[in-house]
């Protein structure tokens, strides 16, 4: 049986940097592509991806997300993101409540608020860090009131979920960096998110009532945890960001988004489309799987490369590179996933980008990137999003 391989080094840091021309050239090679220097099959394409997410039951979740076993039997888990069939029901019914859009109904008021509240300190006409100043406060925020965690914690969990993504990449001196901070998040979890520390009308509350009423096993709470501390932090932030950094480099575009000529969900679709905040994510063959001429052997494990799909021609165009937000299939991108690991968190994170951008709208009616400040960003196995994002609005 044929196949097409490569020596591509994903996680190479100029690679990571910009993961762009690589994509391409994946998406070149073919439908499904054998990285030798990680021992898995990449799906560059949008199609290819999108298949894979319909099909759960072959393209399974399970010690398949990260590309050691360590992290996948260490981290993942009893995580909601890391479990198939009737155990991923169990567990994401937990969650479901707590994010589904009538549940976040009761909170858009407040969330616009705290919108509005960091948008009226930022400075008229001086340098801000879109990151700093605005878009980590305020979904680090939003969601450890919601997780009813402290305050005063939100910059040391930040640190921790960041450090728990980056160790989903290959057995590598930065993954292993980042294994001590991800072990120090469960530490954290199970000492300060236990019962009585938050409130029983807390998210983390309800999963510790799910605990009790019997629903999910006292042993999964922390893991499930994570779907709030890990998954709803970071990946936001760097939607966030992401947007600010593409608005402010158009500004015909930005005019559109301030006169609420497009909603704010096609910027979010769009920003996720050009930068999906999480690249990849992986998935075990849970049966020979043929694709094209190719044979993906049972057990092997493939990379679903959700940031290449949002870049493929085939699906978008000659203009896939190009950030514009009257784009009308933006809303096909992947970034999120689909199907039934279809992030859980999605409708409150287009609420939080829509109440950024109707808050800065309202106030600012030009939005820039700062002259001679460059915007920086992570380098990181998985999440794609700016370090600093240095911006002026006026
Ligand atoms: C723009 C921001 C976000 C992005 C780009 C994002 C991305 C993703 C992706 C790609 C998946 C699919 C995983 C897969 O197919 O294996 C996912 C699942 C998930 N996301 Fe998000 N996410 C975001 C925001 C959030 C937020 C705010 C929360 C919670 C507060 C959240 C919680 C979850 C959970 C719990 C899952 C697992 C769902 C399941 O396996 O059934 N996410 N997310």
């Amino acid at each position: 049986m044929v196949h097409v391989s490569s020596g591509i080094d994903l996680f190479d840091d100029a690679v990571l940097a910009d993961p762009y021309p690589t994509y391409a050239r994946l998406r070149e090679l073919g439908a499904v592509v054998r990285l030798d220097a990680h021992g898995v099959w990449a799906l560059p394409r949008h199609a290819g991806v999108a298949d894979a997410l319909r099909d759960p039951i072959t393209y399974s979740s399970e010690r398949a997300l990260a590309l050691t076993d360590e992290v996948n039997e260490r981290v993942l888990t009893d995580t909601v993101v890391g479990t198939d069939g009737a155990a991923h029901v169990r567990l994401r019914r937990v969650l479901s409540r707590q994010l589904a859009p009538r549940a976040l109904k009761s909170l858009t008021a407040g969330i616009h608020a705290h919108a509005r509240a960091l948008v009226d300190a930022l400075p008229s006409g001086e340098v801000f860090d879109g990151v700093a100043d605005l878009a980590a406060p305020f979904v680090s925020g939003t969601v450890m009131r919601l997780m009813g965690l402290p305050d005063r914690d939100r910059a040391r969990l930040l640190d921790l979920a960041d450090a728990t993504f980056d160790t989903f990449g290959p057995d590598s001196a930065r993954t292993r960096a980042a294994f001590p901070r991800a072990e120090e998040m469960f530490a954290y979890l199970d000492r300060f998110a236990a019962r009585g520390r938050v409130a029983p009308d807390s998210w983390l509350g309800a999963i510790h009532a799910a605990a009790d009423r019997g629903d999910i096993d006292e042993s999964q709470a922390v893991p499930l945890m994570l779907s709030y501390t890990v998954a709803g932090m970071d990946t936001t932030i760097h939607a966030v960001t992401t947007a600010l950094h593409l608005l402010a480099g158009h500004p015909a575009q930005w005019r559109l988004v301030r006169e609420r000529a497009v909603p704010g969900d096609a910027v979010f679709a769009e920003a996720l489309r050009m930068e999906a905040p999480i690249q990849w994510f992986g998935r075990r063959a849970g049966r020979d799987i043929r694709i094209g001429d190719t044979v993906v052997p049972a057990g092997e494990q493939l990379l679903l490369l959700y940031g290449s799909a949002g870049r493929d021609r085939a699906k978008w165009g000659p203009t896939a590179d190009t950030f514009d937000v009257t784009r009308p299939d933006s809303r096909d991108h992947l970034a999120l996933g689909l199907g039934v690991h279809q992030c859980a968190g999605n409708h409150l994170a287009v609420l939080e980008l829509d109440a950024v951008l109707t808050a800065l709208g309202a106030r600012f009616h030009t939005l820039a990137a700062a002259p001679d400040r460059a915007p920086t960003r992570r380098v990181h196995n998985i999440l794609r999003g700016l370090h600093t994002l240095p911006l002026v609005a006026a």
